[in-house]
């Protein structure tokens, strides 16, 4: 685990530091099912769900962000920041501290960093972020995100994950998809220079899609944060120095 400072800020203590060796055993209660017994054992034990409560994180996903910035620097003062599948809030507390808090608003340039989160689940705001309740999925979604925008974004993030059905296909072919049109997205809204980042399932990002990112940005890798859960076929695409649209492009969205 890596540092993380007053909510998502560098430097700090985070989960990997001071965490207590837990073991907690839970009882299987009568009305409880084995299964929800499971989850309940695994967040008592869980090192990174006592951090996030300890650090004020609406999320022990806030972790990976955290990790994963610190290695890969893309959160950075003045940064603008869309958050996609943000609920119920942890990456946008850290992409909030990142891009805004540590310069007082503004960076080198004097900009200031904006974030944008996006969920369809209702949630509770998160300071210094705008939210949307919004299905990504739906017809003209992406159009009010670039509406708030009323420019390019330096980071689109997707956490986005669909509820799973336990048909091992049909999950990762959502979540495939899902990562398809924050891709999508992200090359008509990024800046040049700039990061996408989106969860994947393990196996990687397909090859039709990684090959797209590799076209559209100079390096693509996947990532697996320590606190994305070893047993969890999740990991993610993070892709960097995005190259830029053909002029034309650019002109038919002025
Ligand atoms: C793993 S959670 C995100 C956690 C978040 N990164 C955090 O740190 O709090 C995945 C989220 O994706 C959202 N999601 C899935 N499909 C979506 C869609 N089509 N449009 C908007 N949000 C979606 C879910 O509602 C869920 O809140």
């Amino acid at each position: 685990m890596t540092d993380s400072g007053k909510t998502g800020g560098k430097g700090g203590k985070g989960a990997g530091s001071g965490a207590r060796a837990l073991k907690v055993r839970v009882k299987t209660a009568r009305k409880r099912s084995n299964s929800s017994t499971r989850w309940l054992q695994r967040q008592l034990n869980d090192p990174y769900v006592h951090a996030a409560k300890r650090e004020g994180y609406r999320s022990r996903a806030a972790f990976k962000l955290i990790e994963m910035d610190d290695k890969y620097r893309f959160l950075k003062p003045g940064g603008r920041v869309v958050d996609l599948g943000c609920a119920p809030g942890g990456w946008c507390q850290v992409a909030v501290a990142r891009v805004k808090a540590e310069t007082g608003g503004a960076g080198a340039d004097g900009r200031h960093g904006r974030v944008i989160g996006l969920d369809y689940l209702e949630m509770d705001p998160v300071p210094g972020a705008t939210i949307l309740q919004l299905d990504f999925l739906t017809e003209g979604a992406d159009d009010r995100v670039k509406e708030l925008l009323a420019g390019e974004a330096d980071v689109v993030l997707s956490d986005m994950a669909a509820p799973t059905t336990g048909h091992k296909q049909t999950d990762h072919m959502r979540i495939m998809s899902l990562c398809d049109i924050a891709a999508h997205f992200a090359i008509e809204v990024l800046a040049p220079g700039g990061t996408f980042l989106a969860k994947v399932l393990r196996g990687g990002t397909e090859n039709e899609l990684l090959a797209m990112l590799k076209h559209h940005f100079q390096t693509v890798r996947h990532v697996k944060p320590k606190a994305s859960r070893a047993d969890s076929a999740e990991m993610y695409v993070l892709a960097q120095g995005f190259k830029g649209r053909p002029e034309s492009i650019v002109e038919e969205g002025e």
